[in-house]
Protein backbone atom coordinates (compact mmCIF):
# COMPACT_ATOMS: atom_id res chain seq x y z
CA UNK A 1 0.00 0.00 0.00
CA UNK A 2 1.62 3.29 -1.08
CA UNK A 3 1.32 5.82 2.13
CA UNK A 4 1.45 9.65 1.69
CA UNK A 5 3.66 11.75 3.01
CA UNK A 6 2.94 13.66 6.17
CA UNK A 7 2.98 17.19 3.63
CA UNK A 8 1.13 15.39 0.80
CA UNK A 9 -1.57 13.93 3.38
CA UNK A 10 -1.84 17.81 4.96
CA UNK A 11 -2.26 19.73 1.42
CA UNK A 12 -3.29 16.74 -1.26
CA UNK A 13 -7.08 17.63 -1.89
CA UNK A 14 -9.54 14.33 -1.65
CA UNK A 15 -13.13 14.33 -3.25
CA UNK A 16 -15.88 12.40 -2.70
CA UNK A 17 -19.51 12.53 -5.01
CA UNK A 18 -22.31 15.00 -3.61
CA UNK A 19 -24.74 12.32 -3.63
CA UNK A 20 -26.49 12.83 0.11
CA UNK A 21 -28.63 16.00 -0.85
CA UNK A 22 -31.25 17.25 0.24
CA UNK A 23 -34.28 17.62 -2.38
CA UNK A 24 -37.29 19.62 -1.16
CA UNK A 25 -40.83 18.27 -2.03
CA UNK A 26 -41.11 21.70 -3.12
CA UNK A 27 -39.73 23.98 -6.20
CA UNK A 28 -37.09 26.39 -5.07
CA UNK A 29 -39.74 29.41 -4.97
CA UNK A 30 -42.04 27.84 -2.83
CA UNK A 31 -40.05 26.07 -0.48
CA UNK A 32 -37.96 29.56 -0.38
CA UNK A 33 -41.29 31.05 0.76
CA UNK A 34 -42.39 28.25 3.13
CA UNK A 35 -38.99 28.07 5.39
CA UNK A 36 -39.39 32.34 5.42
CA UNK A 37 -43.35 32.16 6.39
CA UNK A 38 -41.76 29.48 9.27
CA UNK A 39 -38.89 31.55 10.27
CA UNK A 40 -41.00 35.14 10.86
CA UNK A 41 -43.04 33.53 13.57
CA UNK A 42 -39.69 32.67 15.82
CA UNK A 43 -39.54 35.83 18.53
CA UNK A 44 -37.19 36.51 21.19
CA UNK A 45 -38.76 34.98 24.29
CA UNK A 46 -37.92 36.07 27.81
CA UNK A 47 -40.86 34.50 29.30
CA UNK A 48 -40.29 30.38 29.61
CA UNK A 49 -42.18 27.95 31.05
CA UNK A 50 -40.66 25.53 33.08
CA UNK A 51 -41.62 22.66 30.85
CA UNK A 52 -38.99 20.04 30.10
CA UNK A 53 -37.05 19.26 27.09
CA UNK A 54 -35.32 16.36 26.60
CA UNK A 55 -31.28 16.34 26.23
CA UNK A 56 -31.65 14.21 23.09
CA UNK A 57 -34.10 17.28 21.40
CA UNK A 58 -30.67 19.89 22.58
CA UNK A 59 -28.55 17.40 21.11
CA UNK A 60 -30.27 17.73 17.83
CA UNK A 61 -29.61 21.24 17.61
CA UNK A 62 -26.58 21.33 18.78
CA UNK A 63 -25.99 18.97 15.64
CA UNK A 64 -28.14 21.72 13.77
CA UNK A 65 -25.74 24.38 14.69
CA UNK A 66 -22.63 21.98 14.64
CA UNK A 67 -23.41 21.32 10.60
CA UNK A 68 -22.40 25.07 10.26
CA UNK A 69 -19.70 26.08 7.46
CA UNK A 70 -16.66 27.39 9.29
CA UNK A 71 -13.34 29.22 8.30
CA UNK A 72 -11.39 26.41 6.55
CA UNK A 73 -13.61 23.77 8.78
CA UNK A 74 -12.12 24.55 11.78
CA UNK A 75 -15.30 24.36 13.68
CA UNK A 76 -14.15 26.64 16.41
CA UNK A 77 -16.88 26.27 18.59
CA UNK A 78 -17.99 24.57 21.91
CA UNK A 79 -22.02 24.60 22.91
CA UNK A 80 -21.96 23.77 27.13
CA UNK A 81 -25.82 23.07 27.70
CA UNK A 82 -26.41 23.53 30.86
CA UNK A 83 -30.05 22.34 33.16
CA UNK A 84 -28.40 21.68 36.04
CA UNK A 85 -30.33 24.46 38.69
CA UNK A 86 -27.73 24.87 41.17
CA UNK A 87 -25.96 26.10 37.69
CA UNK A 88 -28.67 28.12 36.22
CA UNK A 89 -28.96 29.54 39.27
CA UNK A 90 -25.40 30.54 39.56
CA UNK A 91 -25.25 31.85 35.97
CA UNK A 92 -28.39 33.90 36.73
CA UNK A 93 -26.61 35.40 39.59
CA UNK A 94 -23.72 36.45 37.26
CA UNK A 95 -25.70 37.93 34.66
CA UNK A 96 -27.90 39.64 36.64
CA UNK A 97 -24.68 41.25 38.15
CA UNK A 98 -23.61 42.05 34.89
CA UNK A 99 -27.03 43.56 33.76
CA UNK A 100 -27.59 45.70 36.89
CA UNK A 101 -24.27 47.69 36.19
CA UNK A 102 -25.17 48.17 32.68
CA UNK A 103 -28.94 49.17 33.46
CA UNK A 104 -27.56 51.59 35.82
CA UNK A 105 -24.28 52.89 35.23
CA UNK A 106 -22.47 51.49 31.98
CA UNK A 107 -24.93 51.78 29.19
CA UNK A 108 -24.93 55.03 27.62
CA UNK A 109 -28.30 56.72 26.83
CA UNK A 110 -28.62 56.55 23.28
CA UNK A 111 -28.36 52.60 24.20
CA UNK A 112 -30.86 52.53 27.06
CA UNK A 113 -33.27 54.56 25.08
CA UNK A 114 -32.92 51.98 22.31
CA UNK A 115 -33.66 49.16 25.02
CA UNK A 116 -36.74 51.03 26.15
CA UNK A 117 -39.17 49.58 23.74
CA UNK A 118 -38.30 46.37 24.42
CA UNK A 119 -38.76 46.60 28.52
CA UNK A 120 -35.72 44.78 29.26
CA UNK A 121 -34.02 45.17 32.44
CA UNK A 122 -31.26 43.47 34.98
CA UNK A 123 -33.77 41.03 36.23
CA UNK A 124 -33.44 37.51 34.07
CA UNK A 125 -35.98 35.35 35.35
CA UNK A 126 -35.69 33.18 32.72
CA UNK A 127 -32.15 32.10 33.25
CA UNK A 128 -33.56 29.80 36.11
CA UNK A 129 -36.69 28.80 34.41
CA UNK A 130 -36.13 28.02 31.08
CA UNK A 131 -34.74 24.00 30.93
CA UNK A 132 -32.08 24.58 29.09
CA UNK A 133 -29.22 27.52 29.18
CA UNK A 134 -26.59 27.01 26.07
CA UNK A 135 -23.34 29.05 26.16
CA UNK A 136 -21.83 28.91 23.10
CA UNK A 137 -18.22 29.81 23.26
CA UNK A 138 -15.73 31.14 20.51
CA UNK A 139 -12.74 29.08 20.32
CA UNK A 140 -9.52 31.46 20.07
CA UNK A 141 -7.56 28.70 18.79
CA UNK A 142 -8.28 25.22 19.08
CA UNK A 143 -7.77 22.93 22.45
CA UNK A 144 -4.27 21.77 20.51
CA UNK A 145 -3.69 25.59 20.03
CA UNK A 146 -4.50 25.37 16.24
CA UNK A 147 -5.11 28.30 14.14
CA UNK A 148 -9.16 29.09 13.46
CA UNK A 149 -10.49 31.92 10.85
CA UNK A 150 -13.09 34.28 10.15
CA UNK A 151 -14.02 33.14 14.44
CA UNK A 152 -16.89 35.98 14.58
CA UNK A 153 -18.71 34.85 11.29
CA UNK A 154 -18.16 31.37 11.77
CA UNK A 155 -19.78 30.77 15.25
CA UNK A 156 -22.67 33.73 14.25
CA UNK A 157 -23.58 31.29 11.55
CA UNK A 158 -23.51 28.34 13.56
CA UNK A 159 -25.78 30.57 16.50
CA UNK A 160 -28.20 30.77 13.39
CA UNK A 161 -28.70 27.56 12.69
CA UNK A 162 -29.19 26.61 16.35
CA UNK A 163 -31.84 29.40 16.44
CA UNK A 164 -33.43 28.00 13.66
CA UNK A 165 -33.29 24.35 14.55
CA UNK A 166 -34.81 25.26 18.09
CA UNK A 167 -37.81 27.53 16.05
CA UNK A 168 -38.23 24.93 13.92
CA UNK A 169 -38.51 22.18 17.16
CA UNK A 170 -41.37 24.37 17.96
CA UNK A 171 -39.47 25.80 21.01
CA UNK A 172 -38.16 29.28 22.08
CA UNK A 173 -35.04 31.00 22.04
CA UNK A 174 -33.84 33.99 23.54
CA UNK A 175 -30.23 35.59 22.56
CA UNK A 176 -28.66 37.13 25.28
CA UNK A 177 -25.38 38.73 26.21
CA UNK A 178 -25.00 40.12 29.48
CA UNK A 179 -21.85 41.95 29.08
CA UNK A 180 -18.92 41.21 29.98
CA UNK A 181 -19.48 37.51 30.04
CA UNK A 182 -15.96 36.14 31.87
CA UNK A 183 -18.17 35.47 34.67
CA UNK A 184 -19.45 32.01 32.46
CA UNK A 185 -15.93 30.64 32.05
CA UNK A 186 -15.52 30.82 35.93
CA UNK A 187 -19.15 28.93 36.82
CA UNK A 188 -18.98 26.27 33.71
CA UNK A 189 -15.26 25.89 34.17
CA UNK A 190 -14.24 26.81 30.72
CA UNK A 191 -10.65 27.63 29.60
CA UNK A 192 -9.06 30.88 28.72
CA UNK A 193 -9.36 30.36 24.85
CA UNK A 194 -12.67 29.64 24.95
CA UNK A 195 -14.66 33.27 24.88
CA UNK A 196 -18.28 33.30 25.42
CA UNK A 197 -20.20 34.31 22.77
CA UNK A 198 -23.99 34.22 23.27
CA UNK A 199 -26.23 33.13 26.20
CA UNK A 200 -28.63 31.37 24.73
CA UNK A 201 -32.14 29.88 26.97
CA UNK A 202 -34.08 27.45 25.05
CA UNK A 203 -37.60 25.69 25.73
CA UNK A 204 -41.00 26.40 25.74
CA UNK A 205 -42.54 29.93 25.82
CA UNK A 206 -44.57 30.29 28.98
CA UNK A 207 -48.28 30.18 28.51
CA UNK A 208 -49.22 34.14 28.55
CA UNK A 209 -46.03 34.87 27.19
CA UNK A 210 -45.71 38.70 25.61
CA UNK A 211 -43.18 39.96 23.14
CA UNK A 212 -42.82 43.22 22.34
CA UNK A 213 -44.30 44.87 20.16
CA UNK A 214 -41.42 46.18 18.34
CA UNK A 215 -39.81 43.44 17.81
CA UNK A 216 -42.38 42.37 14.93
CA UNK A 217 -41.11 45.72 13.08
CA UNK A 218 -38.79 45.18 10.19
CA UNK A 219 -37.27 47.41 7.59
CA UNK A 220 -38.55 47.03 4.41
CA UNK A 221 -37.34 44.73 1.66
CA UNK A 222 -36.58 47.10 -0.13
CA UNK A 223 -34.32 49.18 2.01
CA UNK A 224 -32.63 45.44 3.42
CA UNK A 225 -32.04 44.01 -0.24
CA UNK A 226 -30.56 45.74 -3.08
CA UNK A 227 -30.88 44.17 -6.65
CA UNK A 228 -28.32 44.99 -9.79
C1 LIG B 1 -26.35 39.69 19.28
C2 LIG B 1 -27.65 39.88 19.99
C3 LIG B 1 -27.65 40.20 21.33
C4 LIG B 1 -28.85 40.33 22.03
N1 LIG B 1 -28.82 40.54 23.38
C5 LIG B 1 -29.98 40.53 24.07
C6 LIG B 1 -29.95 40.58 25.50
O1 LIG B 1 -28.89 40.61 26.13
N2 LIG B 1 -31.13 40.58 26.17
C7 LIG B 1 -32.33 40.51 25.49
O2 LIG B 1 -33.37 40.51 26.16
N3 LIG B 1 -32.38 40.43 24.14
C8 LIG B 1 -31.23 40.42 23.43
N4 LIG B 1 -31.27 40.28 22.05
C9 LIG B 1 -32.56 40.10 21.38
C10 LIG B 1 -33.01 41.31 20.56
O3 LIG B 1 -33.51 42.30 21.40
C11 LIG B 1 -34.08 40.83 19.57
O4 LIG B 1 -33.49 39.93 18.67
C12 LIG B 1 -34.70 41.97 18.78
O5 LIG B 1 -35.40 42.82 19.65
C13 LIG B 1 -35.65 41.46 17.68
O6 LIG B 1 -36.62 40.63 18.24
P1 LIG B 1 -36.85 39.13 17.71
O7 LIG B 1 -35.60 38.35 18.03
O8 LIG B 1 -38.05 38.63 18.45
O9 LIG B 1 -37.07 39.21 16.23
C14 LIG B 1 -30.08 40.17 21.35
C15 LIG B 1 -30.06 39.88 19.99
C16 LIG B 1 -28.87 39.72 19.32
C17 LIG B 1 -28.89 39.32 17.86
Amino acid sequence: MAFLSYHQDMTAPQFVPFTDRYLPTQPPEAAAQAFCQVMQKRRSVRMFADRPVSRATIEWLVRAAHSAPSGANKQPWRFVCVQDPAIKARIREGAEAEEREFYTRRAPAQWLADLAPLGTDEHKEFLTIAPWLIIVFQMVHLDDGGQVYYLKESVGIACGLLLAAAHHAGLATLTHTPSPMGFLNEILGRPRHERPFLLIPVGHPAEHCEVPALALQRRPLDDVMKVL
